[in-house]
């Protein structure tokens, strides 16, 4: 007899672990398969955020940070440390032990909450019969109510640079380089072009960030985007535009990256991180015959609720459409448990906010400006910047703005924009608001402690109605 659970979740990364967590905690019997090995070969959920994302990213850069200022902001402070030396080895074991404890987490997490963790390849063979195979052993049927789909992505391979694990990586590649690449190639100036191209030129390498399309950070308010540039541009990213990588030549003296814009050129360098985005993760997950259907880009088809076109079979996080954040996957998670539960839940897609870890950081929550004027939406903006907050100024790091959109007739705030230090801590308030639907007034007459960062959006929402104190209204 298969084993049975009321829900099976396959993929344990952000979506699919709290997706378990949650069912579990609405009195669910609940299983997750992960089929995660780490280059030593350990298993681990926690998918790719734990292990090769999110927290080993933000643990160099913070580590890479802090020795930059070190080298070149103590002295200001008028503290004199001597020579500042980098133990990359250290830095690194940092890391990793980071994401050991966070990975070991879950464990703890499953565990207390009765989840049944394996680890193993799972695939749908038919709704409600999952085909569990251990990494080392013999295929079994589960049977589950209810299967969540939660296998995540994978990074996009370009033909023309392929990958060798050692001097062409993807992101994993980078967080675990051993060694400081005296010149490094980033192909795609996106999310994490910009966060581990800012690791390693921090760390000491000479980096070229190649990015094809002609605006940078086209995403992103273009206002906040063209701030942004600047600042990487003075702390030596050189970053090139509307540059195609198109090939590449691998030789003992380096990697040759051919790039088109107007002409031809080359750049030569010793190591390349590949970042030109990340395709859904769906490898020998769906048996023929499950009814699950994929869109055209290879994503499971869901509606607004993450239903599936299966019955009782759902998908969730990176697989699906939407924003490839972990916050967003784990909201799903969420909100998919809560209606197996019986619950009314839903994602408020319109209000996720999104975070570029970089120095400055760069934030965002809502409409940018341009997609407003695309939409003929009529709109106020105010802006305030970060050279005239007192904290910023405390931290050495008055650089930057916040920006606020807020409709012209009802004041509502369509979309928050942030530049500077600690944007994505900033950015949840911005994002509170949007999600009680707040007007520029409401953060106007809301109290800010002084003297914070978060009095920038403070004088932001002011500036929308030419109020701002610390700033001449224009
Ligand atoms: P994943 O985390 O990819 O997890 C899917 C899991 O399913 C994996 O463990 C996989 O092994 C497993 N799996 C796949 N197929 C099967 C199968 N058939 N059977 C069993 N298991 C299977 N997002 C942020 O919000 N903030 C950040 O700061 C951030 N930084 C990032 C930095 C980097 C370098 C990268 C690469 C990504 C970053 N992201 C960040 C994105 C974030 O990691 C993803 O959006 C998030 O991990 C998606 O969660 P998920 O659960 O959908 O998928
Ligand atoms: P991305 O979509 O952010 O950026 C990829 C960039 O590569 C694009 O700007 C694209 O124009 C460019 N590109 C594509 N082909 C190219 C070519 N041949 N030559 C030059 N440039 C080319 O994708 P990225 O950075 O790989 O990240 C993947 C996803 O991971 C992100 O979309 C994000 O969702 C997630 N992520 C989130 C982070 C965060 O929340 N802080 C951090 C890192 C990743």
């Amino acid at each position: 007899m298969s084993k049975a659970y009321d829900v099976i979740v396959i993929g344990a990364g952000p979506a699919g672990y709290v997706a378990a967590i949650r069912a579990a905690q609405h009195g669910k019997s609940v299983a997750c398969i992960d089929s995660w090995k780490n280059f030593d070969g350990s298993t681990a959920f926690g998918g790719t955020c734990l292990n090769a994302g999110c927290i080993p990213s933000k643990a160099l850069l913070e580590s890479s940070e802090l020795y930059e200022r070190a080298r070149h902001e103590f002295s200001t402070h008028g503290i004199n440390t001597g020579k500042v030396s980098l133990d990359l080895a250290t830095m690194q074991q940092r890391r990793a032990g980071i994401v050991k404890q966070f990975t070991g987490g879950i464990n703890a997490l499953f565990k207390a909450n009765r989840v049944t963790g394996l680890f193993g390849h799972g695939k749908l063979i038919a709704p409600g019969k999952v085909e569990y195979t251990p990494h080392d052993g013999a295929p079994e049927t589960l049977s589950g109510e209810h299967v969540i789909l939660a296998t995540g992505s994978a990074p996009i391979e370009l033909g023309s640079v392929p990958f060798d694990g050692t001097r062409i990586v993807d992101s994993w590649g980078a967080l675990e380089f051993e060694q400081v690449p005296a010149r490094l190639g980033v192909i795609g100036g996106g999310v994490i072009g910009l966060e581990l191209g800012s690791v390693w030129k921090r760390l000491g390498a000479e980096v070229t960030v190649l990015e094809a399309m002609d605006d940078f950070l086209f995403m992103a308010d273009q206002q906040i985007a063209r701030d942004a540039q600047r600042q990487f541009r003075k702390q030596g990213l050189d970053i090139r535009l509307s540059a195609m990588v198109t090939g590449s030549t691998v030789s003992d003296s380096g990697i040759t990256l051919q790039y088109k814009d107007k002409g031809n050129h080359e750049v030569e360098v010793d190591q390349v991180i590949v970042s030109v985005g990340r395709r859904p993760y769906t490898k020998d997950l769906l048996a023929s015959g499950t009814g699950v259907e994929l869109d055209e880009r290879g994503f499971i088809n869901v509606d607004d609720e993450c239903r599936t076109s299966a019955p009782n079979v759902w998908a969730i996080g990176d697989c699906v459409r939407g924003l490839m954040l972990a916050h967003k996957g784990s909201e799903e998670g969420i909100a998919v448990a809560d209606l197996i539960a019986g619950e009314v839940a839903e994602v408020n897609y319109g209000v996720i906010p999104s975070v570029i870890y970089t120095a400055p950081e760069i934030a965002w929550v809502g409409k940018t400006e341009e997609e407003l004027k695309k939409a003929g939406i009529r709109y106020k903006s105010g802006t305030f910047g970060f050279a005239a907050n007192g904290r910023a100024k405390a931290l050495e790091q008055a650089t930057g703005m916040a920006k606020i959109l807020a409709a012209a007739d009802d004041d509502e705030i369509l979309g928050v924009h942030i530049v500077g230090p600690m944007a994505g801590e900033l950015i949840a308030e911005a994002v509170l608001a949007m999600e009680f639907s707040a007007s520029a007034e409401d953060l106007q007459r809301t109290i800010h402690a002084h003297p914070t960062l978060s009095e920038a959006l403070h004088e932001a929402a002011l500036a929308a109605d030419k109020r701002a104190i610390h700033a001449i209204n224009k």
